[in-house]
């Protein structure tokens, strides 16, 4: 199962080096629900793949998710953008969700920036606000790793990257991100519950990426974008398409943001 899963995700690592041309791409970009029109403000890709194309990546189904990855140079550095995610709601298993993530660490990505649309569940948040992920707490009750792989999460979120995020916007803050499995939004006795518990924001991914990404000694930063206040925090119904409009409004500054942080890298 490990070996086949490896095996995988070398053989995924290869055909995105023979169809970009790039032997080895530094870093990768998760954009999540909300992010993907900042891709255009990083570069113009000199590759593009459908992830349908790829062994082992399934199709993204999600409204406002591309299915498509891109290798972008920013300065000299390659970077693969990863348009779109797969998600436990959407029926994948957990190998599946990180398998894309997985497999651009075999292509040579030491760095992964994994980016979510969020709802505020902090007091002060606002909608169109970019938030460092600081920790997490995974309630999805799954894992993405097999048997005995006891990974470190202290300091999981990497410290230098999140200052060098703050080089580039210091008006950044950070929170703590719930990943729950979803699709139903939360419900008001929900998120108070999860204010109870330390999390600022909630979103339905991330977390499953962001421990395979660790088991294979990538370092990871997150940003979540609030693209509306949590469940019973103004009253407001929730809807994707809000989600996805607050995307829409913010792309330009998350793509300056995500390309800026690349620069540093
Ligand atoms: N809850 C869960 N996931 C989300 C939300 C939310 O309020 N907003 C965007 N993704």
């Amino acid at each position: 199962m490990l070996a086949e899963r490896a095996a995988t995700q070398a053989e995924a690592a290869r055909a995105i080096a023979e169809r970009t041309g790039v032997p080895s791409h530094r870093a990768a970009v998760v954009l999540g629900s909300g992010w993907q029109e900042a891709a255009a403000e990083i570069g113009r890709p000199s590759a593009s793949i459908p992830m349908s194309e790829l062994p082992g990546f399934g199709t993204p189904s999600a409204q406002g998710h591309v299915g498509t990855v891109h290798s972008v140079f920013v300065g000299a550095t390659p970077v693969l953008l990863l348009m779109g995610r797969q998600h436990l709601y959407e029926g994948y298993r957990p190998a599946e969700v990180v398998h894309p993530v997985s497999a651009a660490i075999a292509a040579g990505a030491r760095t992964v920036v994994l980016t979510n649309a969020a709802g505020g569940i902090r007091q002060g948040l606002r909608v169109g606000e970019p938030v460092l992920i600081a920790d997490h707490l995974n309630l999805t009750a799954r894992t993405p790793l097999d048997g005995a792989t006891f990974v470190n999460l202290v300091d999981a979120w990497d410290p230098e990257l999140r200052a060098l995020a703050k080089e580039s916007d210091p008006t950044l803050t950070e929170g703590v991100y719930a990943g729950l499995t979803g699709p139903q939004y939360e419900t008001p006795a929900e998120i108070r519950m999860l204010r109870t518990v330390g999390a600022d924001l909630v979103g339905m991914s991330t977390v499953l990426e962001a421990i395979a990404a660790r088991a294979l000694g990538a370092r990871i930063l997150g940003i979540s974008l609030v693209t509306n206040l949590a469940a019973g925090v103004t009253g407001a119904p929730l809807s994707h398409a809000e989600v996805l409009a607050e995307g829409r409004a913010a792309a330009p500054r998350l793509g300056k943001l995500l390309r800026s942080i690349l620069e540093r890298l």
